[in-house]
C-alpha cells in the first residue's frame, strides 16, 4: 500500500496523519506488505506514468510533485535498450541553482533509509563521464553534508547508488543535489524506506549513517538483492570468488535470537558464506575500498554478520581486525543462528577500508563471512530553520507565486545556501536559526499582503517596497516587527490602529511613501525624509558629513573638469593620453557616435557587447563592436590584445580598422561583412541556401584563417571561439574568421564563474576541462563541429526530440540510418557522394576526444583542397551509397572486475572492484 502524499501544513494534521500511519503499519503485521511507507520516485518520467518495477514489484512514481527545479531528460538512446532497470532511463538534471531539493513526506522522528541512484546515460551528449574532467557533484542530508557524487572514469551506463539512513527531523526529509561547479547534477531516482525504530542503533537525529559498501558472500547468482527478499529493501550486493575461496551454504534456516532485531538481515542471505579452502587455511584480508570514494576523511563503521552453516560440530575460531587493529578477538560464530558483530556507535579510522579474519591458534576450520555492512559517519550538527518560519516562507512563495532559482530548500540552513533576502539569526547554537529579516523589494509581488509575515515571530524587517501590491493594509497583530518598508506599490488606507500605534510609540519604521493611501495622510510615513525623535541625532551627525563629502566631491569635479575639455562633457573627459604603438586609426566617442550614427543600427550582440553598422567619412562601412561596460572594468588584457590583432593580416580574417579607448568605453571597428555570419546563413531562413561547392569554400576560407593564427604567428594565437557566428562572409560569399583573441583577452573576466565558459556550449573541446589548457587543437576540435554544423545544417546541440550533441547525432544517424540522413535537406541531395564521406570523416577526426588524435589545421586545409577539386568537376549525384563507419560499434564496454590477489600461501584477500558506497552496475542485456 502506498500512503498518498499531500503537502501538510499545521503540525495538527501531520500528527493525525502520523497516527494513521502508525495504524497503518499495525493493520501491516496482519498481511500488509512490507513495502508499506515506501516511497519510489523515477526522477525525470512524466507526470501520471506511474508503473510497477519489474524486479521489486514496487510501483515508481514521477518526481513532479516533490521538486521544484530541474529538466526532465532521457539517456542517450544507444544505452536505453540495455537499462538496468526503467529507473535508470531517466533522470532530472540541474543546470540552474546552486542547490536543488527532493522533499519527501516522512514521520517526524522516525528512522528511514533513504538511496538515490545516478545513471548519466550521456543524457547531454557530452560524454561527462568519460571526457577526462571532473565530474562531482554533492549531496546534502536535509540542512547537512551527506556526500559526494563522483562519476569522474564511470561509464555512461553505470548505476551508482548511494544510501543514508537518517532520522526524520520533521514531517518531510529532503535530499538536495549540490554544485560543485564540476558538472551538472542530476539524479535517477529517490527511495524512502521507513526502518524499526530498534534497528541500526548507531544513529539518532544528530547523527546519520552513509552506507559506504554492503555485500553477501557466497554463491548467488543475483548481483543485486533487495526488495522482497529484504523487507527493508537493502541492495546487497553479491561477490563471486574463486578458489581458494570457498562457498558454502545451507538449506537450514539460519534463525535471529528473540531481541536481536537491529539489522533483520534476510535468512537466505545468512544461508550463504563465504570461506577458504580447507586446504589453504589461514586468513581473509578484503577491502571495499573505491577509488571514486575518498576514504581518508571517512570514519567507518562496519558491521559484520556470521552465522556457523557448517552442518557437522565445528571449532571455527577466529580474530577480526579493521585496518591492522584487532576489533574482535577469538571469535566463533553460532551455529544456524546470526551474530552481527559491530562496536557500538564507535567509528573507526580505516583509509584503504581494509579488513581481516585471521584463524585462532586452536581453530580447525578456517574463517567464514556470510555478509557485512560499512557505514560512515554523516553529521547532522546543521539544525534546520525554525518549522513555522519555515511554513511560513513557503506560504509567501506560494502566495506570490515566487520561482526563485535559489529559494529551493531550507530557508536558512547550511548558511551559505540560504535564501536570498532573508537574514537569519543563528546566534543560538543549539536552537533552529529564525529569519529576522526578508527583502522582498522589487520583486514583481502582486495582490494583496501576505499574512504569513505577521506570524512569524521573529521577524524584525520586512521590506516589500517597489512592488505591485493592492488592497488595503490587514489589521496586523506585529510581533516583532521593527522595520515595515512598503514604500511604492498601490496599497490603499486607511491605516489600521495595530500598526499606527506601534508607529506613534515609536516601536515601529513605517514607509508608505508612493502609495494611493499617502494621498489621504501626510505624516511621516509618507514622506521618505525620515523623521523620528532619534533620527535628529541622526540629522545632527550626518549633515556635517554630507556637507563635508559634498566638498570633496566638488573639489573633483573641478579637478577633473579643468583636465578634459569642457565642450565634450560626457565621455571625452575619460579620454585617456596614452596611445597604443599601434598602426591603427584611433577614434574617439564622439566620431563613433558620428559614423554609427548615434548607435542605431545593432547588427549583432554578442557576449562581448553589440556590434553596431558604421560608415566612414570615405563611405567603406564599418562594424563597430562596442565592449560593455561591465567587461571593460575586467578588460586589462584588452590592449595588448589589439596590438596582436592589429598585427595579423589574412585574407580570411577579419581586419581591424581601428579603436576607441577610454573608460567609458572600448570599441573595436571592423570591416563590415555584407552577408552576415555562417550561422545565419545555414540555419537562417529558407529563402537561400548554400549549395555544397559554396559550403567546402567557406569551410576551407575557415580552415585557412585558422591555420594562418596557428602556424604563421609566433606565439600561436589560439581563437578558442571558434564557431559558426564568428565566421563572417563579405559579399563573395568569402569566410572571413572574426572574434579572434577576445576570448583570451576576456580570460579572466569570463571564467571565474565557471570553467566552461573559455569557449561556446556544443564546440568546447573535451580535453579542455581535464588539463585547463588551451592549445591549438581545441580550435581544431570546434572546427570539426563547425564543419558538421555545414555538412548536416543542424546546430552543435540538438534539443529535439532529445538533447544530442551534434557528433553523437552524426555518429547516430549514420549507424541506425545512413550517411544521407545526416545532410542537409536543403542541399536537396546536390551534392558529391565522395566527397560527404570524406568531409564526415574529417569533421569526426576533428572532434576526437583526444587531442593528439586530431589533425592540425595545415592537414585540415590540404584535406579539405583535395575534395575541392572533386566537386568542381560537378559531379553531383544523388545516389546512395552505403558506406558506413559506425564509431559506436567499436566503442569496447568495461567489464567489471572483481580483483582478487592472495598473498602468499597463507593469507587470501579479496578486493571488491566496487563497493555500494560507490556503487556501479553493469546493464545485463537480457535480463
Ligand atoms: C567518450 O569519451 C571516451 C574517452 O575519451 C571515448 O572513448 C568514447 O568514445 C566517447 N564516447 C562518445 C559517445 O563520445
Ligand atoms: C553546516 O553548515 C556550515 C556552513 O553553514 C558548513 O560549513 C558545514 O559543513 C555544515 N555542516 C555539515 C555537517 O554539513
Ligand atoms: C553455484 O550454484 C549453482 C546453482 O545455483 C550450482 O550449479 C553451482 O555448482 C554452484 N557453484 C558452486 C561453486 O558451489
Ligand atoms: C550448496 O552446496 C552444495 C555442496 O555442499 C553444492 O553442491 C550446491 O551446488 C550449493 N548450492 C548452491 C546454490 O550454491
Ligand atoms: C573523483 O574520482 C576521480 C577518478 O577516480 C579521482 O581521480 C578524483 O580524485 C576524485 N575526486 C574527488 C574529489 O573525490
Ligand atoms: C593503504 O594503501 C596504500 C597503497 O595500497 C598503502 O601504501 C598504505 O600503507 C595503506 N594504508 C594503510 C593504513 O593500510
Amino acid at each position: 500500500m502506498m500512503i498518498n502524499f499531500i503537502c501538510w501544513q499545521s503540525t495538527k494534521l501531520a500528527w493525525i496523519l502520523a497516527l494513521l500511519l502508525n495504524l497503518v503499519m499495525m493493520i501491516q503485521v496482519h498481511g500488509q506488505p512490507a513495502s508499506s511507507g515506501f516511497i519510489s520516485i523515477d526522477c525525470g518520467l512524466r507526470n501520471s506514468s506511474s508503473y510497477n518495477d519489474s524486479a521489486t514489484g514496487l510501483r515508481f512514481d514521477p518526481d513532479g510533485g516533490f521538486v521544484e527545479g530541474g529538466m526532465r531528460k532521457q539517456m542517450s538512446q544507444e544505452f536505453i535498450a540495455n537499462a538496468r532497470n526503467e529507473q535508470q532511463k531517466t533522470l532530472r538534471s540541474f543546470p540552474g541553482g546552486s542547490r536543488n531539493c527532493y522533499t519527501l513526506p516522512s514521520i517526524i522522528g522516525k528512522k528511514y533509509l533513504l538511496r538515490a541512484t545516478f545513471t548519466y546515460g550521456n543524457y547531454d551528449g557530452l560524454n561527462k563521464t568519460l571526457d577526462g574532467s571532473l565530474f562531482l557533484f554533492g549531496l546534502h542530508i536535509g540542512v547537512n553534508f551527506w556526500e559526494a557524487v563522483n562519476l569522474t572514469n564511470y561509464e555512461p551506463w553505470a548505476m551508482v547508488w548511494k544510501e543514508v539512513l537518517t532520522v526524520a527531523p520533521s514531517n518531510s526529509v529532503s535530499a538536495c543535489l549540490v554544485n560543485f561547479g564540476s558538472g551538472i547534477p542530476f539524479i535517477s531516482s529517490l527511495e524512502l524506506r521507513p526502518l524499526e525504530d530498534t534497528m541500526y542503533p548507531f544513529f539518532n537525529t544528530s547523527v546519520s549513517i552513509g552506507l559506504y559498501s554492503r555485500f553477501r558472500l557466497g554463491n548467488v547468482t543475483d548481483f543485486i538483492t533487495r526488495y522482497p527478499t529484504d523487507n527493508y529493501d537493502r541492495i546487497w550486493q553479491n561477490h563471486a570468488t574463486e578458489y581458494p575461496w570457498m562457498d558454502i551454504n545451507t538449506t537450514n534456516k539460519v534463525e535471529t535470537l528473540p531481541g536481536n532485531n537491529f539489522f533483520n538481515i534476510p535468512s537466505v542471505i545468512m544461508q550463504n558464506a563465504l570461506t577458504l579452502d580447507m586446504n589453504n587455511p589461514g586468513v581473509i584480508n578484503y577491502s571495499t575500498a573505491h577509488p571514486n570514494v575518498d576514504t581518508k576523511t571517512l570514519q567507518l563503521l562496519p558491521i559484520f554478520h556470521f552465522a556457523e552453516i557448517n552442518g557437522s560440530n565445528p571449532n571455527r575460531r577466529f580474530d577480526i581486525y579493521s585496518a591492522g587493529e584487532l576489533l574482535f578477538s577469538g571469535f566463533s560464530p553460532s551455529r544456524f543462528q546470526v551474530d552481527s558483530l559491530y562496536q557500538n556507535g564507535r567509528f573507526l579510522h580505516n583509509p584503504n577500508a581494509t579488513f581481516r579474519l585471521k584463524m585462532t591458534g586452536t581453530s580447525t576450520l578456517p574463517p567464514l563471512i556470510n555478509a557485512q555492512e560499512v557505514y560512515f559517519l554523516v553529521r547532522m550538527d546543521n539544525l534546520t530553520t525554525d518549522t513555522k518560519d519555515v511554513n511560513y516562507m513557503k506560504e509567501v512563495k506560494n502566495h506570490y507565486n515566487l520561482t526563485r532559482i535559489n529559494w529551493n530548500g531550507d530557508p536558512c540552513s547550511p548558511r551559505e545556501y540560504s535564501w536570498e533576502g532573508l537574514t537569519c539569526d543563528y546566534s543560538k547554537s543549539n536552537q533552529n536559526p529564525r529569519i529576522v529579516s526578508v527583502n522582498l523589494s522589487a520583486s514583481g509581488l502582486k495582490g494583496g499582503l501576505a499574512v504569513s509575515f505577521m506570524n512569524m515571530v521573529s521577524l524584525e524587517n520586512l521590506d516589500l517596497s517597489h512592488n505591485n501590491l493592492t488592497g488595503a493594509i490587514p489589521d496586523y497583530q506585529l510581533n516583532s516587527l521593527k522595520i515595515i518598508n512598503l514604500s511604492n506599490n498601490q496599497l490603499v488606507g486607511p491605516i489600521p490602529d495595530s500598526i499606527l500605534r506601534r508607529f506613534q510609540a515609536g516601536l515601529l519604521d513605517l514607509r508608505l511613501e508612493g502609495n494611493p493611501v499617502c494621498s489621504k495622510f501626510k505624516d511621516t510615513y509618507c514622506s521618505n525624509k525620515k523623521k523620528n525623535t532619534i533620527q535628529t541625532m541622526v540629522i545632527a551627525v550626518t549633515v556635517p558629513v554630507v556637507l563635508v563629502s559634498l566638498l570633496v566631491l566638488m573639489c573633483i569635479i573641478w579637478k577633473l573638469c579643468w583636465k578634459g575639455k569642457s565642450d565634450h562633457v560626457d565621455y571625452a573627459m575619460y579620454e585617456e593620453e596614452t596611445s597604443l604603438h599601434v598602426d591603427l586609426r584611433r577614434f574617439t566617442y564622439i566620431e563613433l557616435k558620428l559614423i554609427t550614427n548615434d548607435f542605431q543600427s545593432i547588427i549583432g550582440k554578442g557576449g562581448f557587447g553589440i556590434v553596431y553598422h558604421g560608415k566612414l567619412e570615405n563611405g567603406d562601412e564599418v562594424a563597430v563592436k562596442v565592449l560593455m561596460e561591465t567587461s571593460i572594468a575586467e578588460s586589462t588584457d584588452f590592449l595588448p590584445e589589439v596590438e596582436t590583432l592589429s598585427k595579423v593580416h589574412h585574407k580570411n580574417l577579419v581586419t581591424l580598422k581601428g579603436y576607441c579607448q577610454n573608460k567609458k568605453c572600448l570599441a573595436l571597428i571592423y570591416d563590415f561583412m555584407s552577408r552576415g555570419n555562417l550561422q545565419q546563413l545555414i540555419r537562417g531562413g529558407d529563402d537561400y541556401s548554400l549549395n555544397w561547392e559554396q559550403r567546402l569554400h567557406i569551410a576551407l576560407d575557415a580552415a585557412q584563417g585558422l591555420e594562418y593564427l596557428h602556424e604563421s604567428c609566433t606565439p600561436s594565437i589560439v581563437h578558442r571561439d571558434v564557431k559558426t557566428p564568428n565566421i563572417l562572409l563579405d559579399k563573395n560569399l568569402v569566410g572571413i574568421i572574426s572574434d579572434f583573441g577576445l576570448s583570451r583577452a576576456f580570460n579572466d573576466a569570463h571564467t571565474h564563474i565557471s570553467t566552461v565558459a573559455a569557449g561556446t556550449l556544443g564546440y568546447l573541446d573535451p580535453e579542455y576541462h581535464a588539463t585547463f589548457q588551451l592549445t591549438v587543437k581545441t580550435d581544431v576540435y570546434s572546427f570539426g563541429i563547425v564543419l558538421l554544423e555545414i555538412i548536416t545544417g543542424q546546430p552543435p546541440v540538438l534539443m529535439e526530440p532529445q538533447t544530442f550533441h551534434l557528433p553523437n547525432w552524426v555518429r547516430y544517424k549514420i549507424a541506425m540510418v545512413n550517411i544521407h540522413d545526416i545532410v542537409d535537406k536543403r542541399l536537396l541531395d546536390q551534392y558529391d557522394v565522395s566527397s560527404l564521406q570524406s568531409v564526415v570523416d574529417l569533421a569526426m577526426n576533428c572532434v576526437e576526444n583526444v587531442a593528439i588524435n586530431r589533425p592540425a589545421m595545415t592537414e585540415v586545409v590540404s584535406r579539405i583542397k583535395e575534395l575541392l577539386p572533386v566537386v568542381a568537376r560537378g559531379k553531383f549525384s544523388g545516389s546512395a551509397s552505403t558506406s558506413s563507419m559506425n564509431p559506436m560499434d567499436a566503442e569496447i564496454r568495461r567489464k567489471f572486475q572483481l580483483t582478487i590477489s592472495g598473498v602468499g600461501n597463507e593469507e587470501k584477500s579479496f578486493r571488491s572492484g566496487y563497493t555500494g558506497g560507490m556503487s556501479e552496475l553493469i546493464p545485463l542485456s537480457g535480463r
